[in-house]
């Protein structure tokens, strides 16, 4: 499909992708593994797609072009998914193409491929003449592989910005502009949320660093999802926003129970803040249940989360130890949290949580609250003015 004159999208739109990352995030809305084309005296790739479909990517870049005209193909990341077609795609193109990417885009290439391809290293204000147009490529280390680089496309005053800026949402449509808003920025949070969140500080930097060299920005063509043609740099403000220690007025209760005791503990909580404070989003979700890239994306929006959990074999359930370990990869800052639990007799758990809190980055605000057995009336009434100390 055409973007410009000289750019056409050659890309993969992946309709039946549900798990992506192995099955750490889940991609309802499927995805696309964005690859562009680039005619002008030169013609030049920017990336590929995911492995299981590098012969139909082939196959298909070749109903569009002689691979023997290609002169170049850009890496700008080197994971899987945008890498995985690069040995089906070299077995058929001249042996010396040149490939351009970051130092560290050879070593993430060479350590999954194992080939000695022509890698071309370029660093930031590196460019490569393409006839009318110049590419200037960008290094986007931690944003968010370290061999992540964007390229700029000068005249068609186009950004390409590897996984930055991207969504998994599968469509039709090419653009940003022409589907259900909504559901672009909830795919355009969650990947913000689960995948770019622990390098807040390097995403600023670097969006700083770019809009500062004052390009004109028709296009960002980021390499997965839709393109942001109208208004383009709505997503870079978005982003702006999200790596400024993102919060809304939302509270989240993530939970895990095995006979409802901390569930009704959560509920009760829920109850109290809500009581207090009408205006607070309060969510509860309970994290065997939930999809756990949801559970990152509303502790993401939260500016406090309460971790419950009963306590088991002198610990916390399964679910709850998962979701804390991604939890904590987030890095996130300027969060407060608390925990809670029920428990029949050791009872350990509320602390446990609370120091794994503590060495996560949040600030605690209390030392938890705890329910021997099931919650009584009176109980129920300690759990809702804890929520409303917590307001
Ligand atoms: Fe979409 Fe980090 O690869």
């Amino acid at each position: 499909m055409k973007i410009t004159e000289k750019i056409t999208w050659v890309g993969k739109t992946d309709w039946e992708l549900k798990k992506f990352h192995g099955d750490e995030f889940t991609t309802v809305n499927g995805s696309s593994y964005n690859s562009y084309l680039i005619r002008d005296k030169k013609t030049v790739l920017i990336d590929t797609a995911w492995l299981p479909y590098d012969k139909e990517f082939v196959s298909n870049l070749k109903k569009e072009i002689d691979l023997n005209k290609i002169d170049a193909v850009i890496a700008l990341h080197g994971e899987i998914d945008h890498s995985g077609a690069l040995t089906e795609l070299m077995r058929e193109m001249p042996e010396n193409t040149p490939i351009y990417c970051t130092a560290n885009g050879v070593k993430s290439i060479k350590g999954q491929y194992h080939k000695d391809w022509n890698f071309q290293i370029v660093k930031t204000g590196d460019k490569l003449e393409l006839g009318e147009s110049t590419l200037t490529f960008i290094e986007a280390p931690m944003l968010h592989w370290p061999d992540t680089m964007f390229a700029y496309m000068d005249k068609e005053n186009v950004l390409f910005s590897s996984d930055g800026f991207g969504q998994h949402l599968a469509s039709e449509f090419l653009y940003a502009d022409e589907v259900d808003q909504d559901v672009l920025y909830a795919e355009a949070l969650k990947y913000y949320a689960n995948i770019l969140a622990p390098f807040g500080m390097i995403a600023t930097k670097k969006i700083n660093d770019i809009l500062a060299m004052n390009l004109p920005i028709n296009m960002i063509c980021p390499s997965h999802g839709l393109i942001w043609r109208k208004d383009p740099t709505q997503i870079v403000t978005k982003y702006l926003e999200w790596a400024n220690n993102y919060q809304e007025n939302q509270i989240t209760i993530i939970y895990d129970t095995m006979w409802n005791d901390t569930r009704k503990m959560a509920e009760a909580i829920a109850r109290g803040i809500q009581n207090k404070d009408k205006e607070v989003t309060v969510k509860i979700l309970n994290t065997a249940k939930n999809d756990k890239t949801d559970v990152l994306t509303e502790v993401f929006k939260s500016k406090m989360i309460l971790v419950g959990s009963p306590t088991v074999n002198n610990g916390y359930l399964h679910s709850i130890a998962g979701i804390l370990e991604m939890i904590k990869g987030m890095k996130l800052k300027n969060k407060k949290a608390a925990a809670f639990g029920s428990y029949g007799w050791s009872g350990e758990a509320v602390k446990q949580i609370t120091e794994y809190l503590k060495t996560s980055g949040f600030d605690v605000v209390n030392e938890g609250i705890r329910c021997m057995w099931t919650p009584d009336k009176d109980m129920e009434k300690e759990l809702e003015e804890f929520g409303k100390g917590l307001v």
